[in-house]
């Protein structure tokens, strides 16, 4: 069964490969994503290392020269997806969208590397290029310098249409935007998709955005929309540990300097974001500097960079009272705006799991981990290779043959073997 799984696995991120890039599924998203292409290469490491880097190395060959690595590289044309590149329009040699999405890229470059040290010589330079993202981060995204990066854009946070993002979203208007026709609906369940007034906010922000020519360093004070995600803030700072603990292995010492230090400022400022009461980590509102009363699963991700060992514990405590069949559900089941079915309002993502489950381990909550490595794989003999799944029942939604649930899988069978 085990090996039956591997190979599927490995099918998948086989037939979704296009090169130097691996697509997350055929028709839904037939580009490369920024985090789904870090995630992806952990599952490629387990048969072709060499293929692994490069899927990194060719994220960061579309590095904006500000420092952004960008959340979509559009490498072909293809008109199955919106918004495609001409409603982006920001000027890149190959066209990219002009937002980014969680820094996954250090932790996973550090992973591979651990497992594949033949690599490094080859993977030097991309030492440089993630610091220089993980700079940008704090750069532009925390102006006034209080140690956490606020997403400007809910896609930026890779949970597109979390719960969390309800309130402040009220603030983006959706009058104006030019009319579009969506696509994503037409390879996906609605039902499981945001909705379209989710839609028009998120086409208002780009049109604005793109109003600003896309100089990043305006488009966080000129934007409705700035909220702290402690997801996104944890995997910075895991990805600056990381990618520091790496450079220094590799004698880079003033990068590995950078990167703790952007590290420092985070880890200082992310107790800010605990919730006593709910037991795990909120958003905050840049905009009026409330925590937002919403449980999702990004509040547990915040595991995965090194919190205090209580909070590893209560959030282990936080995910068992969801009472869920599958774990972990992304929004937490007994509160208002739970939806089991659509996309990040309820449904279980294997990556989500994979970071959470790490950093449980990481902080000796090895119960809970093994719960979640054990919780994943079920799934997937359940349903097979989905985008996301329904926390209860386990039923398969979304895209299929998805590519970094593939991905995860050979990541779990390996942690599974060793244990
Ligand atoms: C969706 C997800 C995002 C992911 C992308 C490609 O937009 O919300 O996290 O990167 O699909 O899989």
């Amino acid at each position: 069964m085990t090996d039956g799984l591997r190979s599927a696995a490995i099918g998948i991120l086989k037939a979704n490969d296009r090169g130097g890039y691996t697509v997350p599924t055929k028709g839904l998203y037939p580009f490369q994503w920024n985090w789904d292409s870090c995630l992806t290469a952990l599952g490629q490491r387990h048969f072709d290392a060499d293929r692994a880097l490069s899927e990194i190395e060719t994220l960061f060959a579309h590095q904006w020269p500000c420092g952004m690595a960008p959340h979509i590289i559009f490498h072909e044309l293809d008109d199955g997806y919106f918004p495609g590149p001409e409603v982006w329009a920001c000027g890149r040699p190959t066209p990219t969208s002009g937002i980014t999405q969680p820094p996954v890229a250090g932790f996973a470059l550090k992973r591979l590397l651990d497992g594949a040290p033949a690599l490094r010589d080859r993977a030097r330079p991309l030492l440089a290029r993630i610091t220089a993202w993980h700079d940008w981060f704090h750069a532009t995204r925390d102006p006034q310098g209080s140690g956490l990066v606020a997403i400007i854009h809910p896609w930026e946070s890779g949970r597109d249409n979390s719960v969390d993002w309800d309130i402040p979203f009220q603030r983006v208007p959706t009058e104006g935007i030019a009319p579009y026709l969506r696509r994503d609906t037409q390879h996906a369940d609605p039902a499981h998709r945001p909705t379209k007034e989710q839609y028009d906010r998120y086409i208002w922000l780009i049109e604005r955005f793109r109003s600003l020519d896309w100089r990043t360093d305006k488009l966080h004070d000129a934007s409705p929309f700035r909220v702290i995600d402690p997801s996104l803030n944890a995997i910075l700072i895991r990805s600056c540990l990381d990618l520091a603990d790496l450079a220094e292995a590799m004698g880079e010492t003033e990068i590995a300097r950078q990167n703790r230090a952007l590290a420092q400022k985070g880890l200082a400022a992310l107790p800010a974001l605990w919730s006593e009461a709910h037991g795990q980590y909120l958003s905050l509102d840049r905009m009026t500097g409330q925590l937002i009363d919403s449980r999702s699963s990004g509040g547990l991700l915040a595991a995965f960079a090194p919190i205090p060992v209580e909070h590893a514990a209560r959030i282990a405590a936080t995910i068992d009272a969801h009472a869920t069949r599958f774990r972990v559900a992304s929004h937490a089941p007994d509160t208002p705006g739970f939806d089991a079915k659509r996309y990040w309002r309820g449904p279980v993502w294997l990556v989500v799991n994979y970071m959470i489950a790490d950093g449980l381990s990481r902080a000796g909550q090895t119960k809970a981990a093994t719960q979640i490595i054990r919780s994943s794989l079920e799934l997937i003999r359940d349903s097979g290779f989905a985008e996301y799944y329904d926390p209860a029942t386990g039923e398969a939604l979304g895209g299929t043959q998805f590519t970094w649930t593939a991905a995860m899988v050979l990541e779990f069978l390996a942690l599974e073997g060793a244990a």
